[in-house]
């Protein structure tokens, strides 16, 4: 999961870009300044929803070279990594409540050259991340129940955010922070503040107007708190 930067980064949700034009939808948030993009993978098990396989992962990454970020909310992920790994991603992740051996499937994302990300639901206590924190690149929180784009985001992954990041720093790690539903030009600057390192934003991006000044604009708010 490297980044040179070491700037807080945003990755597009596809979930909300329209797919008829997906090559236009990225490459306008590449022009936006994205740091990698999002591909919410679903099974209608374990959320409500079904979305995209590797077919589109292999589309999408024909037409970019930013790092693909796979949030798999799929029941028996394990199936699957081979596939993605394969398509193209980059990044992938599973869900805390998916997966009975949480250890064996991160290791194995990692053997298949990818970074191991483990995801949280928003009712799922940090805790429950002490014995694997040290495995995963990355810890991406829930902002939203998941399963659809456009949804509200939940004020209480604030301080969640927060205190995941007095953790990792007491425990000396550099396990990234991603946060995921609902972020948008309102919450963007908190979060980065609160210790978010890559924001996921859908519909605040492809909802309405321009991609790519929709993105520019989330960059800019996640810029001014850093400086
Ligand atoms: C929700 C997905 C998100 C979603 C974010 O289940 O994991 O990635 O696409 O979209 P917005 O930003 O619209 O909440
Ligand atoms: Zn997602």
């Amino acid at each position: 999961m490297d980044n040179p930067s070491g700037r807080s980064q945003l990755c597009p949700s596809l979930l909300s870009a329209n797919f008829a034009r997906l090559e236009s939808d990225v490459k306008a948030v590449e022009l936006g300044g994205a740091g990698a993009i999002h591909l919410d993978v679903m099974d209608g098990h374990f959320v409500p929803n079904l979305t995209i396989g590797p077919a589109i992962v292999k589309a999408v990454d024909r037409i970019t070279s930013l790092p693909l970020d796979v949030h798999l909310m799929i029941e028996q992920p394990d199936r699957f990594l081979q596939s993605f790994r394969d398509a193209g991603a980059d990044w992938i992740s599973v869900h805390w409540e998916t997966v009975p051996h949480l250890h064996r499937t991160v290791t194995r994302i990692r053997e298949l050259g990818a970074s191991p990300g483990v995801v949280l639901n928003p009712a799922t206590p940090l805790s429950f991340l002490r014995d694997i924190l040290e495995y995963v690149d990355f810890v991406l929180l829930m902002s939203v129940n998941p399963g659809f784009g456009g949804q509200a985001f939940i004020p209480a992954i604030l301080s969640k955010v927060g205190e995941l990041k007095d953790i990792l720093s007491k425990r000396g790690l550099k396990t990234r922070i991603e946060v995921d539903g609902g972020v948008d030009l309102e919450n963007a600057a908190d979060l980065v503040r609160a210790g978010a390192d890559v924001l996921v934003a859908g519909n605040a991006i492809f909802g309405k107007g321009d991609p790519a000044e929709n993105a520019r604009d989330i960059l800019r708010r996640m810029r001014e708190v850093e400086r």
